[in-house]
């Protein structure tokens, strides 16, 4: 049964601690949408806002680290205007601190209610290392840091699937319990040990290499019987069934492709009948040219004055880039939902973040809002659509703030963030 194993940790929540006087390392989830160089506010700040807030309330001295983006991407930044966001909605100060700065001098000469927030974590080089959390307990800036606090919260489910320093090295050197936004998540996904297997996952966005070993888990464990496959993600198993994209090419290079192509081939070829992909894209067309800015940009960088036009996969080759499915396809997924009982939702069909590409999300959201089957919708990204477009959570079964750990958690795959919650014997 999905999850099973993790529903019945026996973990401790923050609020069963002593909290007062204590230098307490939250891990939150704050890593954002960039648009323009702006951080754009999400639930993941709002949320994690309280239990910054409740923390500080309570008297401890809080120290908060979240990474935001990846290494070469453009939306890895560092954390000084999500520290401004948190002042605000906290009221009250957020000292943010860099990485080369005097850090441990200035957490040690911390007061109670105080709040710190690091600077990206993984601006530590440490930190993205797959790692035991004893390796990690060795890293340079973990071994600093730990010997300032007495207690870690995990308050970010989503990032649970990562053994990185700051999700598990702090276990071999304190005790770690869970903040309340993931003990909402937990609690909420609980309920799912009722559900059968056997549901329908509509899978899309851009986390590739996640994507494509958590689909795998979900097949052979039965817990999916079906895969909606929209999104960058669709484009890679059209790409495995040997459609050539053309102008979008160049992005299926920087993105790695061939990397991940034989472990897509691989599905295909194990469960043919039960993988869905589009039959039809939607592409952005520019005064019936090319899109100039090519395919590194092609994101928010679109031009404004891109026009949407469907095309056929059979259609493909194509000089234009491809950025949401198309009519039927959004027809095809919706049929499928409607014939579902369980419906799971992650990762965006198309690039959401310009209106004329957020259609087949849009849509492909709505029939699982109106359907009123049980619904578990998850990913940063996907929260941001489903807000954009009016969707509010009590449309779907849960909203959850994760995305890749939140489809490992219903594999039933264990996720190191969580194994060091368990209470020590
Ligand atoms: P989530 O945060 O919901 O888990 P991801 O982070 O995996 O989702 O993916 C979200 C990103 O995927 C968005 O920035 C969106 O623009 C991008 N995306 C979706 N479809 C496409 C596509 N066809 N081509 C390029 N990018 C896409
Ligand atoms: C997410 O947005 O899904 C989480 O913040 C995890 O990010 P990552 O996939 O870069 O580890
Ligand atoms: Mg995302």
């Amino acid at each position: 049964m999905a999850g099973r194993g993790w529903i019945q940790l026996a973990y401790k929540s923050m609020f069963d601690c002593k909290l007062k006087d204590k230098t307490v390392f939250l891990r939150v989830d704050i890593n954002s949408s960039v648009v323009e160089g702006r951080v754009v506010i999400s639930s993941r700040i709002r949320e994690h806002a309280k239990t910054i807030y409740a923390l500080s309330e309570e008297g401890a001295k809080v120290v908060v680290l979240s990474h935001q983006g990846r290494p070469g991407e453009e939306e890895f930044i560092g954390l000084k205007r999500h520290a401004d966001h948190i002042k605000k909605f906290i009221g009250r100060p957020v000292r943010f601190v860099k990485w080369d700065e005097d850090y441990v001098s200035i957490i040690k000469a911390m007061k109670d209610g105080e709040v710190v927030l690091m600077d990206n974590t993984r601006f530590q080089k440490e930190e993205q290392e797959d790692k035991t959390p004893e390796e990690h307990a060795k890293d340079d800036f973990i071994m600093k840091l730990a010997p300032l606090g007495q207690l870690f919260v995990q308050d970010a489910l989503s990032v649970c699937h990562r053994p990185h320093a700051t999700v598990v090295g702090f276990r071999p050197s304190m005790e770690c319990v869970a903040g309340p936004v993931l003990k909402k998540e937990l609690d909420a996904l609980e309920k799912l040990e009722k559900i059968p297997k056997g549901k329908l996952v509509v899978l899309g966005g851009a986390k590739l290499s996640d994507s494509v070993s958590i689909l795998r888990g979900m097949l052979d464990s039965g817990m999916c019987n079906k895969a909606c496959i929209g999104g960058l993600f669709g484009e890679l198993f059209l790409k495995a069934k040997g459609v050539d994209f053309g102008a979008k090419e160049k992005l299926f290079a920087e993105k790695k492709f061939d990397k991940m192509l034989p472990d897509a081939k691989r599905i295909l070829e194990k469960y043919p009948s039960r993988i869905i992909l589009p039959v039809d894209l939607a592409v952005a067309v520019q005064n019936g040219n090319g899109d100039s800015n090519g395919a590194a940009k092609f994101n928010a960088a679109c031009p404004p004055k891109a026009k949407r036009k469907e095309i056929k996969v059979q259609e493909l080759p194509c000089q234009f880039i491809t950025m949401d499915i198309g009519t039927e396809t959004t027809e095809i997924f919706k049929k499928e939902i409607r014939a579902s009982e369980v419906v799971v939702f992650n990762g965006p069909m198309g690039v959401y973040e310009q209106p004329k590409f957020s259609i087949g999300t849009k849509k492909i959201l709505e029939a699982i809002a109106f359907h009123r089957c049980f619904s578990i919708i998850g990913g940063g990204d996907t929260e941001r659509a489903l807000t954009s477009f009016g969707l509010v959570p009590q449309d779907f079964g849960h909203v959850s703030l994760a995305g890749k750990a939140l489809l490992q958690y219903l594999s039933a795959e264990p996720l190191p963030g969580l194994k060091i919650l368990e209470k020590k014997k």
